[in-house]
């Protein structure tokens, strides 16, 4: 020990003496002034001004009679490390009267917990003029236009621009699409079968859906399947990485002080930049030859005003297939990747949706058409209780846009207050669902919906601004599901979980344990 002291101290009067001794001297004499009594009732006032500012509202809900977690600094609440959202949702929705409504801390933000079903069919449908918007929350001034993040009327009129592109009529025009990347799945699934007797379905799914919204938000073919090193596979699977370091310090000063904090350098810039350059090289392009393709680039090149003027300039066009990528792929492949497991678990449930699909295709003459997919009912129906227990999106959010009062109660809710609907907890919550943790299609028989409340299953959200592409994802699911299913049979390995699939606790949508899903297919042929 004594012989390391001696080390540093003659390390440091040799550096003393040395080229870098100036710099010494600088350090010595900040650290100096640092510790006389001006900076010391700066950093003081500088820190009694930020504790204020993170604790000033903690009496906002006691304020208002609002039962809820007690305030505690620094996050707002008690937090255990490392818990999920939906375990936090849990505590708020039975521990602290969340399942009709709470209130709590996020950070210095006032949040209200809304578990009941009528005031959540309020806020979202009734009472929606008064709670138009989302938070703001944007990691890059790139998605300040995106139609997840706008306002008001400007998300209105978005909205309505927006919504002839997801009609029915349009997503036929997409079918081909979709059916290529399809037929490109099963393929990567039987080799990746054959090289490894096993598969990583959270993988094959999402390069499947990765390949979608490629081809039909950016025109293009990412080719993820054959080629994963693809440009724009790599740059899009840096956009879904989890924050971490500078990237979450960075978030995180944006969304508790202020927006100026996207000024900083973003880690992901450079895939941002990537993604606009794809997209306005295509609408070069598509602007120089006239294009037959019908998709989703193109039917918003394509929106007028009345007046034959383009609707959409080129950088919001930029925006909104980036949005597309956003909101699109990661939820899409969760849902395949619960739906995939769900039915090697339940191994009666896929037969039936496999017979489904031999009736049906034998009607269509062995096509799988638009109309064909439209008929399987019986997949709808898995589809929509693996959406009720494994809902990508846990939490969804509103913000008030005017002073509310919630109705029933006297707790009057100032512009811009936060509201947080529990999704999942709403989807697990036995007086909705009897036995919630089991796996039943049956539950949506239409005899079956008819008799619970229109928000008890809310995946893609509720009211008029919902997911406005919840037929496109419903669509390219089904797809996908089809012609798996049509060849091929799931089936647990060693190292599947049984259900219900235990959750990854640092996802921020609802993520497999792990985030890994190991299953095993194999040829329907070879089973009989
Ligand atoms: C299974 C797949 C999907 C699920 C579960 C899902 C779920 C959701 C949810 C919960 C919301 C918020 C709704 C609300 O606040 O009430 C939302 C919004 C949205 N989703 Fe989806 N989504 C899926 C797929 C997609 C796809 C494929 C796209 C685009 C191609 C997309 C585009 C959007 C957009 C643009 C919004 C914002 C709508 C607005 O603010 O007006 N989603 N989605």
């Amino acid at each position: 020990m004594a012989a390391q002291c001696v080390a540093m101290i003659s390390a440091l009067l040799s550096l003393l003496s040395s080229g870098a001794g100036w710099l010494m001297s600088v350090c010595w004499a900040a650290c100096l002034w640092l510790f006389s009594p001006l900076p010391l009732a700066v950093i003081a006032v500088t820190l009694y001004s930020l504790y204020y500012y993170l604790t000033k509202d903690y009496a906002f809900w006691s304020r208002r009679g609002v039962s809820g977690p007690p305030p505690k600094f620094p996050w707002g609440m008690k937090l255990k490390e490392q818990e999920a959202v939906t375990e936090i949702d849990r505590q708020l929705y039975y521990d602290y009267g969340g399942k009709r409504f709470c209130g709590f801390m996020e950070i210095h933000r006032p949040v209200l917990s809304l578990g009941d079903l009528d005031l959540i069919r309020a806020v979202t449908v009734k009472d929606f003029e008064h709670f138009t918007d989302r938070r703001q929350f944007i990691r890059s001034e790139d998605m300040r236009l995106m139609l997840t993040a706008l306002r008001g009327q400007e998300w209105k009129a978005r909205r309505a621009t927006m919504t002839p592109a997801f009609s029915a009529s349009k997503l036929k025009g997409m079918h081909q699409l979709c059916l290529d990347n399809a037929a490109n799945l099963v393929q990567y699934i039987r080799d990746e079968t054959a090289r490894k007797g096993e598969l990583e379905l959270k993988d094959c799914f999402g390069r499947f859906t990765m390949d979608n919204i490629a081809s039909c938000a950016f025109g293009i073919n990412s080719n993820s399947f054959n080629n994963p090193e693809a440009e724009f596979a790599k740059h899009t699977s840096t956009l879904f990485k989890p924050f971490k370091g500078w990237a979450l310090v960075r978030v995180l000063l944006v969304a508790v002080f202020s927006e100026w904090f996207l000024k900083l350098p973003d880690p992901i810039q450079p895939s941002i930049d990537f993604l606009k350059r794809v997209v306005k090289t295509t609408i070069q392009h598509r602007d120089q030859s006239n294009s037959s393709r019908r998709d989703f680039l193109q039917l918003l090149l394509e929106a007028r005003d009345k007046d034959g003027n383009r609707l959409l300039s080129d950088d919001s066009l930029v925006t909104q297939s980036m949005m597309f990528l956003f909101a699109g792929y990661d939820t899409t492949a969760t849902l395949l990747t619960y739906a995939g497991f769900s039915l090697a678990s339940y191994p009666d449930v896929q037969r039936q949706v496999q017979e489904e699909i031999d009736a049906v295709l034998e009607r269509h003459g062995g096509q799988l058409t638009y109309d064909a997919v439209m008929e399987m009912t019986y997949l709808d129906r898995v589809l929509s209780e693996t959406l009720r227990l494994y809902s990508p999106a846990s939490r969804l959010e509103r913000e008030s846009t005017k002073d509310y009062t919630l109705p029933g109660t006297n707790v009057n809710l100032p512009k811009g207050t936060l509201v947080q609907i529990p999704v999942f907890m709403v989807h697990r919550d036995p007086e909705h669902y009897p036995d919630p943790e089991k796996f039943d299609p049956d539950r949506f028989l239409p005899e079956e919906k008819e008799k619970r409340h229109p928000c008890a299953w809310m995946p893609f959200g509720s009211g008029p601004r919902n997911c406005i592409a919840m037929r496109f994802a419903l669509f390219e699911a089904k797809l996908a599901l089809v012609a798996v299913l049509k060849e091929l049979t799931l089936q647990p390995t060693e190292t599947t979980p049984p259900p219900p699939m235990p959750l990854d606790k640092k996802g921020f949508l609802t993520t497999p344990q792990g985030r890994k899903m190991p299953l095993k297919a194999v040829l329907r042929a070879k089973e009989l």
